[in-house]
């Protein structure tokens, strides 16, 4: 009999952890909601310990949702207290700790002699903690998830001991992830299969796993998994996350879907939502989603050459195993002109997966006049994009007012712009070695900061000369690097309010306050 898979969804945690993506609490909001919509089991919400920013959003997902919230901690008692806190309202709570279980991550990880002379000590400390971290964790709820980071790499007696203790401690998720990307599908599978066999009391848990894509085999590997017993798998919207990213959640679930013949399980997910959700995550976080991606990319169901067409003509069958209505991608374009009004907007936007406040859709209704005005007819991608660009802002963000460029062929290009943040404004010119170069230059004088420029990316969004010119730029500082999206009719705009919402998140997460904006005299 088919059986279950239950969708763990780790986009706003796990896929946070993407090079530059950085989502804002009402960001993380709207994304829950539609995940939400589309029906998965448990939504990680964030990893509650690790700033006062990723405790909030746990929180304010966690205080609204129906969905099971999981908040993950290390294997302490700070992180485990910290994670409940934040989940406490939540009507379905799960802690999610994790301990590290390879020897390449003990070793690295608990070089200290304090945790044992020998790698035999330490994997004894390492037990020890385990058992001790989801037993303060059961003290505040039932619902507990155990992971053995790098179990990949992690051997195989070991991994079924520590397994085994964390279901006597009280787990009731054991997750199997494979942190680095490291393993094979056959061996990976064979991996699940043998914990089955190994662990006593494995009756008592789920098996999850976790698949990072270093290899481009997190889908497969999660598939593997389930043919050999796991019944819960992690995975992101778009494959988002650490390096290389997670197992798709969009793959697996159209796999199991389309492939039911030779690998029967079903999800409870609702596919037809599965495309919006895509392009929310996509316009929240600036990562673009690659036009080949299977299931969301912009080609996955464009047939291109004339035999295909012709063979599509006479029967869809003939080149396509799922049809894009089936994961909610509309091929009958819905269009939106300045006629439409503000509760047209509002909507098309909820058919879309957004719930704006009434201030953020007068926000969006305005940017959407600006549009309408520019290219008479909005699609639903303008839309997307017009919401992934700072409509759900944070307060104190520095904003763009104005911006003039002068260039052209022989003349030294050169900008002005003019920033605000609350009723203060400052206004800086300079030259470039380009229109963008100029811009990006004066938004440096007029903010007194200059990050490191790490990619910087023009597309169109939807066709035609009156498109929306979509922008995407990371800046690096540190460790850290930040994306930054902007979008206009006019690209030199589009690259420049870009620019700006990169710093923008560079400054909120640092808790950054410029101080040309703290002067008492401003440039008005
Ligand atoms: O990749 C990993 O091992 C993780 C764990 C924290 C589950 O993300
Ligand atoms: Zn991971």
């Amino acid at each position: 009999m088919s059986e279950k898979i239950i969708i763990f969804d780790t986009t706003l945690r796990d896929g946070e952890q993407s090079p530059g993506a950085s989502l804002n609490v009402y960001e993380k909001l709207e994304i829950a909601r539609q995940l939400a919509k589309l029906k998965v089991d448990v939504i990680e919400a964030g990893f509650p310990v690790s700033s006062p920013a990723q405790f909030e959003a746990v929180k304010r997902i966690a205080d609204e949702s129906e969905v099971i919230i999981a908040g993950l901690s290390r294997a302490k008692e700070i992180d485990i207290k910290t994670a409940f806190d934040a989940l406490r309202n939540a009507k379905h709570p799960r802690i999610h700790t994790f301990s590290s279980t390879s020897d390449y991550h003990i070793l690295g990880k608990f070089g200290d002699s304090k945790y044992g002379a020998t790698l035999e000590e330490k994997r004894k400390t390492v037990l020890k903690m385990s058992y001790d971290a989801v037993a303060y964790a059961k003290t505040y709820c039932d619902d507990i998830e155990f992971s053995a980071e790098d179990a990949g790499r992690t051997d195989i007696g070991y991994l079924a001991d520590i397994i085994e203790t964390a279901i006597e401690a009280g787990a009731t998720t054991v997750n199997i992830p494979d942190t680095t990307g490291y393993t094979f599908p056959s061996e990976y599978g064979a991996k699940i299969a043998e914990l089955k066999r190994r662990v006593k009391n494995i009756n008592k848990a789920i098996i999850s796993v976790h698949c990072h894509n270093d290899l481009g085999l997190a889908v497969a590997n999660s598939i593997a998994a389930i043919q050999n017993g796991a019944r819960q798998v992690e995975c992101t919207i778009n494959g988002i996350g650490e390096r290389a990213g997670n197992a798709s959640m969009e793959e697996i679930a159209m796999a199991l879907k389309v492939r039911k013949d030779i690998c029967d399980f079903y999800t409870g997910l609702n596919h037809s939502e599965i495309y919006n959700t895509s392009r929310m995550v996509s316009g929240f976080t600036g990562i673009v989603v690659q036009p080949n991606k299977a299931i969301v990319g912009e080609n996955a169901f464009a047939h291109e050459s004339g035999i295909h067409q012709d063979g599509m003509l006479k029967n869809r069958e003939t080149y396509e195993i799922m049809t894009p209505e089936t994961v909610g991608v509309n091929k009958t374009k819905i269009v939106l002109g300045r006629h439409s009004g503000r509760h047209g907007l509002k909507s098309r936007l909820i058919e879309l997966g957004y719930h704006p406040s009434e201030d953020e859709l007068g926000k969006a209704y305005e940017a959407f006049l600006e549009i309408a005005d520019k290219k008479k007819e909005v699609f639903d991608d303008d839309l997307r994009v017009l919401m992934g660009d700072e409509i759900y802002k944070e307060e104190e963000l520095y904003e763009l007012k104005y911006m003039h460029v002068n260039a052209g062929t022989g003349t030294i290009p050169t900008a002005t712009v003019q920033i605000h943040s609350g009723d203060k404004i400052v206004q800086e010119s300079s030259p470039g070695d380009g229109p963008v170069d100029a811009v990006f230059n004066a938004i440096e004088r007029a903010l007194g900061i200059k990050p490191t420029v790490e990619s910087y990316n023009v597309r169109s969004v939807t066709s035609g000369r009156q498109a929306l010119g979509e922008a995407i730029v990371r800046i690096r500082e540190g460790e850290k690097s930040f994306n930054g999206r902007g979008t206009s009719t006019d690209i030199i705009e589009a690259s420049a309010k870009a620019y700006l919402q990169a710093i923008n998140h560079y400054l909120v997460f640092n808790e950054i306050k410029l101080e040309v904006f703290e002067k008492e005299e401003m440039v008005k």
